[in-house]
C-alpha cells in the first residue's frame, strides 16, 4: 500500500539534542562513578544514533551490546506483544548495565527488556530513553533518565523511523499527514 503523503516538522533540533546528551552524560557518569566499565545495551534499531552520541560523550569505560525487540512492526501502533529478535552477546551477571531506548511509548518494550535483563542478575541496571510519551503509557515503567518528554505525536529522525524511513534525519521531527483523511 502506498504511503499516505506526509511532511516532517522539526520538533527537537540537533543542537538541542546534543546539549541534552551532554547534561545526561554527566549524570550517568556520576551514577556509575564506582565502576570500571559499564555495558551499554542499545535497543535496535531506533536507538542506534542516540547510542553512538551518548557513548562518545561518556567519560567512563563502556562496552557496547545490542538487543532487538519488536513491538511496532511497520505501523504506527504498538502490538503490545514484545518479542526478542536478537539477544545481547555478552554476560551481564554482576555487571553495571545501561539500557538505551529511543522512545518509551506504551512502555511494553522497556518493561519486557528490564525484566529479561534483571533476571540475569546485573549488579546495577539503569535505563535511559531519549523521548518519553507519558500520556501513552500502559505499563508502570519509567526510564531513569529521559531526554525529552513529548506529547502524543508520531515522530521520526535521529534513528527513529516511520516504516523504515527518515532514520537519517539529524533532528527529531513530527509527522504531519498532508492528505485530508
Ligand atoms: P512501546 O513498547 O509502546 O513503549 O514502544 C516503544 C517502541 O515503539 C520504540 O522503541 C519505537 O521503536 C516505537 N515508537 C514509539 N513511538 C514512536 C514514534 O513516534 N515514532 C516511531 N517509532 C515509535
Amino acid at each position: 500500500m502506498p504511503h499516505r503523503p506526509y511532511e516532517i516538522d522539526v520538533m527537537i533540533s540537533a543542537k538541542t539534542i546534543a546539549a541534552r546528551i551532554e547534561e545526561l552524560s554527566r549524570e550517568i557518569e556520576a551514577e556509575f562513578s564506582d565502576t570500571d566499565k559499564i555495558v551499554v545495551v542499545g535497543l535496535l534499531r531506533g536507538s542506534f544514533v542516540f547510542i553512538a552520541d551518548i557513548v562518545r560523550e561518556l567519560d567512563i569505560g563502556v562496552e557496547v551490546d545490542f538487543l532487538e525487540a519488536s513491538s511496532y512492526g511497520d505501523g504506527m501502533e504498538s502490538s503490545r506483544e514484545v518479542r526478542i529478535l536478537k539477544d545481547i552477546r555478552g554476560q551481564i551477571e554482576g555487571r553495571d548495565v545501561l539500557v538505551v531506548e529511543d522512545i518509551v511509548d506504551t512502555g511494553y518494550t522497556l518493561d519486557h527488556v528490564i525484566n529479561l535483563l534483571e533476571s540475569r542478575k546485573p549488579r546495577k541496571l539503569r535505563t535511559i530513553a531519549l523521548l518519553d510519551k507519558p500520556s501513552r503509557r500502559e505499563t508502570g515503567v519509567r526510564a531513569d533518565w529521559i531526554g525529552f518528554e513529548i506529547p502524543d505525536e508520531f515522530v521520526v529522525g535521529y534513528g527513529i523511523d516511520f516504516a523504515q524511513r527518515n532514520r537519517n534525519l539529524p533532528f527529531i521531527g513530527k509527522v504531519r499527514f498532508t492528505d485530508d483523511q
